[in-house]
């Protein structure tokens, strides 16, 4: 459906491109007969498009079948590598923003130790002021140096962000300020007991606790630079994540996806494709010519195969139709066979009507004439016609060209009308015959004229057998149901039998052991055996001669019950 609706899209892509197109059928919408006389054909790309990727889908089955492997493989690939790449794109952020996450939280643990180190400067100053104790001094020199060290770290840390550089410029700035104009002031004013009233006063001033408060402000205003980027980090962070997650699932639902389409494109292009090509080739071996080769024409190793099982199929219809021909000309040469016997058959009706013929001008001319023995004789002359009508058709079906088809037949019926043909032959032979068939036998399916072949065959070579004969000659044809519930057929002759060592060869094309045989005959009769599905084989007869037997299957679907068959005499 869809490759119609493509190739007709293309078909009009064609025709748009070139004259302007309506089909006469189906005509086009008054809208796009406007629009296609207007020449605005804004709908071309589309029709382009289509056309691309109808080329494109029927360019895959042409395809090398490892072209279309690769092709599949590397559509998975490509779709876990893109998947992939997102995910590993995704965690390099995320290892990023952990590390920057890092550095912030150690940023602010710096911050903090500046804001103690500033603290104990300030206590340690206050305490000094208060006591006038050198020792309470210690914290104010040992909260400088951490400030100091605390102030160098975080400029490390934050080496890459220009605004938190300058608001760290402009706490040390602050600091020192603080130092230098406060704190070391008031040191030095206490040192000497005249000045320590200045070094109060200066305290008192209030001067050094709004520095000390602009110090605090500036290092708030770091820290809520910081806690703000480490905010935005988590949030990075937290995206990278929801997005290798997803794509993790995409990527991982996208890859089965590819790879079950590939696999249904792979199936399509080559799995269906071959299992169709087995069928035929299948059916091939079974003798079925009537079937299609699929593939013929695609470019791929399949289409290649196609190729070859075409010429195949090809041989074997060749060689069915020599084989077709041989066993014509073999039906010819035995009709010739039973000339004699035949002209024989029709004289018998001939002679019986010109006698009854007779009979009935002697009952016309009697006085007064007796109608009913003429109509009598009439009745029989008809009969008479008719067997001879009979027995022509019959032969005339047997050398026929084509045999007719397949039909359910009495397998009993089919073997005495065979017998009956030869009869004049065999009694010719002094032969002397004897039937034994099956009172019930399944009806058998197949080509009835081809199995009387064989039967004609048998019975004609067993009497060809024996007419070097000196003894009796005895020609016995039995039937009876086989193990399979299918039919055996028997012809036993007391001739001079078969090489025992060697009983197979006269199954052969072209074997013969007769001046003027063609050595077809047998090989024919095991050809159309087989054909039926059924077994065809010679044995040694006791106390001389030969046997011939062969098989024939019950229906598959037979379901009819014996009672069905025809009820045959023995005889
Ligand atoms: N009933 C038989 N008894 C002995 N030999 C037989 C019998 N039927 C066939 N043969 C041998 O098998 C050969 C092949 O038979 P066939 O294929 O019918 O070809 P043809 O009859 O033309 O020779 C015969 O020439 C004969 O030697
Ligand atoms: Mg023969």
């Amino acid at each position: 459906m869809l490759v119609t609706a493509l190739s007709a899209s293309s078909r009009y892509g064609a025709e748009l491109a070139g004259a302007p197109f309506c089909p006469r059928a189906v005509p086009w919408p008054k809208s796009c007969q406007r629009r296609l006389r207007g020449g605005n054909l804004d709908y071309q790309p589309t029709i382009r498009w289509i056309s691309a990727f109808e080329d494109r889908v029927s360019l895959f089955p042409n395809l090398l079948i490892w072209h279309k492997l690769m092709a599949a493989f590397a559509a998975v690939v490509a779709v876990i590598f893109v998947s992939s790449a997102v995910v590993y794109d995704r965690l390099r952020v995320i290892e990023a923003a952990k590390n920057l996450r890092v550095n912030t939280t150690d940023v602010l643990d710096t911050l903090d130790t500046a804001l103690e180190a500033m603290l104990d400067q300030e206590t340690g100053l206050r305490g000094y002021l208060i006591s006038g104790g050198e020792k309470f001094l210690e914290p104010y020199h040992k909260g400088r140096d951490n400030f100091s060290a605390a102030i160098k770290r975080i400029r490390e840390l934050t080496s890459d962000n220009l605004a938190q550089k300058i608001r760290l410029d402009q706490l040390n700035e602050l600091a020192k300020k603080w130092r230098v104009e406060i704190a070391e002031r008031e040191i030095a004013l206490m040192a000497k007991p005249e000045t320590r009233a200045d070094a109060h006063a200066l305290e008192a001033s209030g001067s050094g606790r709004t520095l000390m408060d602009l110090v605090r402000a500036t290092l708030d205003e770091i820290d809520l630079v910081e806690r703000d980027l480490l905010a935005k980090r988590e949030a990075v962070q937290k995206h990278a994540y929801a997005i290798a997650y997803m794509m993790t699932i995409l990527g991982g639902a996208a890859s089965l996806l590819t790879a079950l389409l590939m696999g249904l494109l792979l199936t399509r292009a080559i799995t269906t494709p071959i299992t169709r090509m087995t069928g035929a080739m299948a059916a091939l071996a079974k003798g079925d010519t009537g079937i299609e080769v699929p593939g013929v024409g695609r470019g791929d190793e399949i289409g290649a195969m196609a190729a070859a099982v075409q010429v195949f199929k090809e041989s074997i219809i060749e060689r069915q139709r020599t084989q077709a021909d041989l066993a014509h000309f073999n039906r010819v040469a035995t009709m010739g066979q039973l000339t004699a016997s035949i002209a024989h058959e029709i004289n018998q009706p001939i002679t019986a009507a010109v006698t009854n013929a007779e009979a009935a001008l002697h009952w016309l001319g009697a006085h007064p004439p007796d109608l009913d023995e003429v109509r009598q004789s009439l009745g029989l002359i008809v009969a008479d016609g008719t067997r001879a009508g009979d027995v022509i058709s019959q032969i005339r079906a047997l050398i026929k060209k084509t045999p007719p088809p397949k039909t359910r037949f009495n397998f009993n019926e089919a073997v005495l009308e065979v017998i009956a043909l030869a009869r004049t032959e065999v009694l010719r032979h002094d032969v002397s015959l004897q039937t034994q068939l099956a009172e019930v036998l399944r009806p058998i399916e197949g080509e009835r004229i081809q199995l009387q072949q064989v039967i004609l065959n048998l019975i004609l070579n067993a009497v060809e057998a024996m007419t070097s004969l000196e003894g009796a000659r005895e020609l016995q044809i039995s039937t009876e149901t086989d193990a399979a519930g299918g039919v055996l057929l028997t012809v036993r002759d007391s001739g001079p039998g078969l090489d025992p060592t060697n009983v197979d060869r006269v199954f052969e094309a072209f074997y013969t052991t007769k001046p003027d045989g063609i050595g077809m005959g047998l090989a024919i009769c095991r050809s159309i055996i087989t054909a039926h599905g059924g077994r065809m084989w010679a044995t040694a007869n006791k106390p001389r001669g030969a046997i011939f037997q062969f098989t024939l299957p019950p229906k598959q679907d037979e379901n009819a019950s014996a009672e069905h068959a025809g009820q045959m005499p023995t005889g």
